[in-house]
């Protein structure tokens, strides 16, 4: 997104709430998000990043209003959760209620951060789940390493079927970038492809990926694209399986 596209679309309409993805969960794109936050913010508008595609594999600090994401991606928690941060000073009214929870003795629910946002009953399991994954990310500096590594894994992929004419790659526009390699094949549809993978136990994810705009942009409004996205444990000898599994078709 370029910034002086967002700050003259903010002049234009008065805006309360710019809401974005950190990265795209299609092309593994990183947004600046400082910059995003501080034009949100230059307009009067609170900012929201969605850091479900980033949590785990970026640093998320940028300043932003609030900051979402959730548990079951790079950060390997449950599913089922996920997490809501706020710039301080900044408040939410609740959107459910039900159960007094801590509240107790009251009929009503209670009003005051974090109460206010526990409704019914907590999914302690994956709260637990997800404490016990953040201890597995470790430190910034773990963090960065693992990415690294998942980040050679896609170049090793998308060397491996680079001037092939089969393949159609979709690589991130930015430089820092998310492992993900989305592409779409010229001989099969996505899902197709999707599908012929997992029968080889390699599990992939195809289709739209829940974000129609970005297909209209990329093109790719057929079928979607065939997204590879290797874990920071992946290991060479998985990319060549899959590579040679790719080259047979
Ligand atoms: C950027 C982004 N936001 C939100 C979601 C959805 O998260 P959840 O399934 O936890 O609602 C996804 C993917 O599932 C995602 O990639």
């Amino acid at each position: 997104v370029p910034t002086a596209a967002l700050a003259a679309a903010l002049a234009a309409a008065p805006t309360r709430l710019v809401v974005f993805t950190h990265a795209s969960n299609v092309t593994g794109a990183v947004l600046d998000a400082a910059a995003i936050v501080a034009v949100s913010r230059a307009a009067g508008a609170w900012s929201v990043v969605d850091a479900s595609q980033t949590a785990g594999w970026l640093d998320l600090r940028c300043d932003a209003d609030v900051v979402v994401a959730s548990a079951h991606k790079a950060l390997q928690g449950p599913p089922g959760l996920g997490f809501v941060a706020l710039r301080p000073g900044r408040e939410l009214l609740p959107q459910k209620q039900g159960g007094t929870g801590s509240g107790r003795t009251e009929a009503v629910h209670p009003v005051a951060w974090p109460a206010a946002f526990e409704a019914g009953t907590p999914n302690t399991p994956a709260i637990l789940g997800l404490g016990a994954a953040l201890d597995g990310v470790a430190t910034p500096a773990t963090q960065a390493a693992a990415l690294q590594r998942a980040l050679a894994r896609v170049d090793q992929l998308a060397l491996g079927l680079a001037d092939d004419p089969r393949w159609r790659l979709l690589p991130p526009t930015s430089s820092l970038r998310t492992p993900i390699l989305s592409l779409v094949p010229r001989d099969y549809e996505p899902s197709e492809l999707g599908a012929i993978l997992a029968d080889a136990d390699v599990h992939v994810r195809s289709g739209f990926h829940c974000a129609p705009w970005i297909h209209a942009h990329l093109g790719t409004v057929a079928g979607g694209t065939v997204r590879i996205s290797p874990g920071a444990d992946t290991t060479a000898a998985d990319i060549d399986r899959v590579l040679a599994l790719l080259h047979r078709l």
